[in-house]
């Protein structure tokens, strides 16, 4: 047999690998939920990592396991924990671990079609599938990207490039002369924001429009300001609106705001990253709808759909709007052209890309998108029940309404810092880990379900040890 040196595995040290690999999922699994959801951190192994030399020699297949289970599990957070409920994260689904192993030896290119002719199959039909759900028309796409902020970013890019045309791909920015301006709400994610300032925008010519009480952007205050900004000669050019902000879930008013998009001829971009894929549930699919009136719409499969991270979507209403944003020729690379197949490396900034699509279109595959549904409508149920259980309970104050996942609160009658030392001693306890919020510039608590694990009994469970521990500071105060 040719000498391919020793960066292939022997049939014998796979099967090894494998075996080990599904030891330490089963295991993950199995014991996830009975940890902490927070590790207590053994910062001398850490350290150790660290100071660890390039490794010489390498420990082989059953020492790279051992020192796995003993180093990176147990100082690892459990996003599996059923009780994990902070940002906008959850779990892994059953399946994708598996198709994220297939994906690494395929190692497919998804820049142009002949070094991943299936992939650029697959990453259209996935964009095909969540373009269905907002009942976009012919001649949609979209691209598989990193993530919310990824998606975010590119649909402002696309938005300056549609409305600056060619000559904006010469001169840039440089060349305007009378400021663009984007919109967004006073709750958007601060993707919005960095996104403009990476593109050269500027945060002067960002505004951001004020909330209703339920946290949702002022339309009308919107249309005031375009006309207020045309008045002084300014280029309004975008409207970047929230389906499901990140602190309460709020839902921009998308209907009246596309309205007023088309008046105005603006770009209109729905950040769904986090609410978007409620579209799957009965009951949310209603106020979710609309997002199909805009030019753009980020969504997040690493959120919802339980995706291991990495996995971001953009959808656009015009795939070609994405081509002229994006596409660049080079001698060295011209890929042929082909009905069947997309050339990703023109519909987005990246060359290499990975197959992310696949852990997308793997776990669609596997479970079928009803049992998807049925977790997002499971999720939207307990937030419900979290709401009841906090509004029933008079030492527990609700800070907005409940329109998705996500459920703000906070100990009625203690102060910020009583608030805040509450949250850190249950997330230093282990018992779950919430995220803190801030509300009206008030300090809250944040839970976000966000996790096909999670169950009643741990949502009475979190509430206990929040009222507990605010019972004995008061106590100790
Ligand atoms: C509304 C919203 N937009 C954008 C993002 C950023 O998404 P990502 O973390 O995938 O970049 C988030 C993340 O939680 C979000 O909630």
């Amino acid at each position: 047999m040719a000498d391919t040196g020793t960066l292939n595995l022997s049939d014998g040290e796979i099967k090894l690998a494998g075996s080990l690999l599904t030891e330490l999922l089963r295991g993950y699994e199995r014991t996830a939920p009975s940890g902490r959801v927070m590790p207590r951190i053994d910062r001398g192994v850490l350290e150790g990592l660290l100071r660890d030399p390039f490794p010489a020699a390498g420990a082989g297949i059953e020492g790279l396991f051992r020192e796995i289970q003993e180093t990176v599990l147990p100082n690892s957070t459990a996003i599996a924990h059923p009780r994990f409920l902070a940002y906008v994260l959850g779990p892994a689904n059953g399946i994708a671990p598996f198709a994220d192993a297939v994906a690494s030896a395929l190692n497919q290119n998804c820049n142009f079609w002949q070094l991943s002719p299936a992939a650029s199959v697959i990453e259209q039909s996935v964009i095909g599938w969540l373009a269905g759900l907002f009942g976009y028309p012919g001649g949609s796409g979209g691209i598989v990207t990193s993530g919310g902020s990824m998606a975010n970013l590119m649909a402002i890019a696309t938005a300056l490039r549609h409305r600056c045309g060619d000559e904006f791909a010469k001169q840039g920015l440089q060349s305007v002369e009378s400021p663009l301006v984007l919109y967004t709400s006073a709750e958007a994610h601060r993707c919005v924001e960095k996104a403009a300032v990476i593109l050269g925008l500027g945060l002067a010519n960002v505004r951001k429009i004020p909330v209703d009480s339920s946290f949702m952007m002022r339309a009308d205050l919107l249309e005031a300001a375009v006309r207020e900004d045309r008045a002084v000669g300014k280029t309004p050019f975008c409207v970047v609106a929230t389906a499901g902000t990140v602190n309460t879930g709020a839902i921009d008013p998308i209907g009246p705001i596309a309205d007023l998009c088309g008046r105005e001829d603006l770009w209109l971009h729905v950040d769904g990253a986090y609410g978007a894929l409620f579209a799957l549930g009965r009951e949310t699919r209603d106020v979710l709808l609309p997002c199909g009136r805009a030019d753009s719409i980020a969504l997040d499969p690493h959120k919802l759909l339980f995706i291991p991270l990495e996995a971001g979507c953009l959808l656009v209403r015009r795939q070609e709007t994405l081509r002229q944003a994006f596409s660049f020729s080079a001698s060295y690379l011209s890929a042929d052209q082909d009905p069947l197949f997309v050339n990703y490396m023109d519909y987005g900034p990246q060359l290499s890309r990975s197959f992310k699509a696949f852990k997308v279109w793997c776990s669609l595959r596997a479970f079928g998108v009803l049992a998807f549904r049925e977790a997002v409508e499971r999720m939207v149920r307990l937030a419900r029940y979290m709401e009841r259980r906090i509004l029933e309970e008079a030492r527990l104050e609700l800070l907005a309404p409940v329109p998705l996942s996500a459920v703000c609160f906070r100990i009625r009658g203690a102060g910020d810092g009583e608030n805040r030392h509450v949250l850190e001693d249950l997330v230093r306890e282990g018992t779950a880990l919430l995220g803190p919020v801030s509300i009206n510039g008030q300090f809250g608590i944040r839970a976000c379900i966000t996790n096909y694990r999670t169950t009643e009994a741990d949502i009475d469970l979190v509430l206990e040890r929040l009222l507990s521990l605010a019972g004995r500071f008061r106590n100790d105060g």
